[in-house]
């Protein structure tokens, strides 16, 4: 049967399929997919009960119910001094949908958005969705980060390209790197110049350990679609939490997206989501301060051990470089990781062509696998040297 060429041509992400890939690896310790081991808190968690008890079992509005659209406006004005209405927030089915129906609301056929990589894997896949093309920019000769002399050479390159957006996440899934403000007005200077759309993917804002997180919204506000959630702030990914947030003109043509796609998030995670943005304000910081001592460990292990790492500012990854006594591929250096040292990450490749020479390690882990899994990675390199 002739199914669509487009899905045909894109695969389940790379972070999945390596997952799968070595889930029968006996005592495997896996850094892998990038979902807090916290659990949600027990505040919200009541809610959540709550909310069951009390039988919110229907549909809400499309947007999501309108005290969750008030929460969020107040919430992200007090964390970020972003300025939205509640009317310019949709509840989505966590950043995973806000990504989606952002991407399939803006693109025509043909359309151009342009991707700092190596990057989260589901942009590409879901530009192509939309029948919109990648047009990816390599960050690897600039600290991975986007500069503005490489955003406009970028820009300059691709004016045939009908550019629509740039897609920009920070801090970022799989380096770790993220922007001050001063860096992020730079860029500004050049995406205002252009006139295109952002989309700012801050999904890990409340987990930044050098310096406060800034949202772009605050610099660009009339073309940025602001993509936020409660996944990683609040432990609550299996919720399925997350929002848009844009100026009303755009928010009103992702609502019919959105209602198409699937009407409405769970009536039951947006009450706890209630609860989490109007007294959970400071669930973020306690999670972020246990977050930054598994970062402290990690680093000074790796650095211990001889891999050489980006110095990871925000999220919970380190995006650290296969060792350059090892011939072969990311995805062969952790596959071979995994059976020999049974510490699961993810290969660099998974996040792009750019990616490949590096390995994604998760520490929204435990203390113990974080320390197990070093010792273990220690043993395999100190015996795989000496051969
Ligand atoms: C950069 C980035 N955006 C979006 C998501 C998806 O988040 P959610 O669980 O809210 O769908 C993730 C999850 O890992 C991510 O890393």
């Amino acid at each position: 049967m002739q199914t669509n060429q487009v899905i045909k041509n894109i695969q389940v992400s790379g972070i999945r399929r390596f997952d799968e890939a070595i889930s029968d690896v006996p005592d495997i310790i896996k850094l892998t997919v990038g979902e807090p081991d916290l659990p949600t808190p027990a505040h919200v968690k009541k809610a959540g009960i709550e909310a069951i008890r009390d039988d919110f079992s229907h549909y809400s509005p499309l947007m999501g119910f309108q005290e969750l659209q008030q929460a969020a406006s107040t919430y992200f004005h007090q964390k970020y001094a972003l300025n939205y209405a509640p009317s310019e927030i949709l509840a989505t089915v966590g950043a995973t949908e806000a990504v989606a129906t952002a991407l399939l609301t803006i693109l025509n056929p043909g359309d151009g958005v342009l991707l700092p990589t190596p990057s989260y894997t589901s942009y590409e896949p879901v530009v192509e969705m939309a029948h919109g093309q990648v047009i990816p920019i390599d960050t690897t000769h600039s600290g991975y980060k986007l500069t503005p002399a490489i955003l406009a050479a970028a820009i300059n390159q691709h004016q045939a390209d009908h550019l629509k957006a740039i897609i920009l996440n920070y801090p970022a899934n799989p380096t770790g790197v993220t922007y001050s403000q001063a860096e992020l007005a730079a860029l500004v200077t050049v995406i205002k110049q252009a006139g295109i759309l952002v989309i700012s993917d801050e999904i890990y804002s409340e987990l930044t350990y050098e310096q406060p997180h800034t949202a772009l919204a605050t610099l660009y506000p009339e073309r940025t679609i602001t993509i936020n959630g409660l996944s990683k702030s609040h432990a609550m990914t299996g919720w399925r939490m997350g929002f848009i947030m844009a100026p009303q003109a755009l928010i009103n043509e992702m609502k019919k997206t959105h209602q198409y796609l699937v009407t409405s998030t769970s009536s039951i995670s947006q009450v706890a989501a209630i609860e989490a943005l109007t007294n959970g304000f400071d669930d973020g910081p306690q999670m972020r301060a246990i977050y930054q001592q598994r970062r402290d460990y990690l680093v000074s292990r790796l650095s211990e051990i001889g891999i050489n790492y980006l110095y990871p500012a925000g999220a919970f990854y380190v995006f650290a470089q296969v060792p350059a006594d090892f011939h072969g591929t990311s995805w062969q250096f952790a596959t071979e990781l995994a059976h020999a040292a049974h510490v699961a990450v993810i290969p660099g490749s998974a996040f792009g062509a750019t990616g490949e020479g590096w390995f994604r390690i998760s520490y929204a882990a435990s203390q113990t696998a974080l320390r197990d899994s070093m010792n273990n990675l220690a043993l395999w390199r100190a015996e795989t040297m000496s051969k």
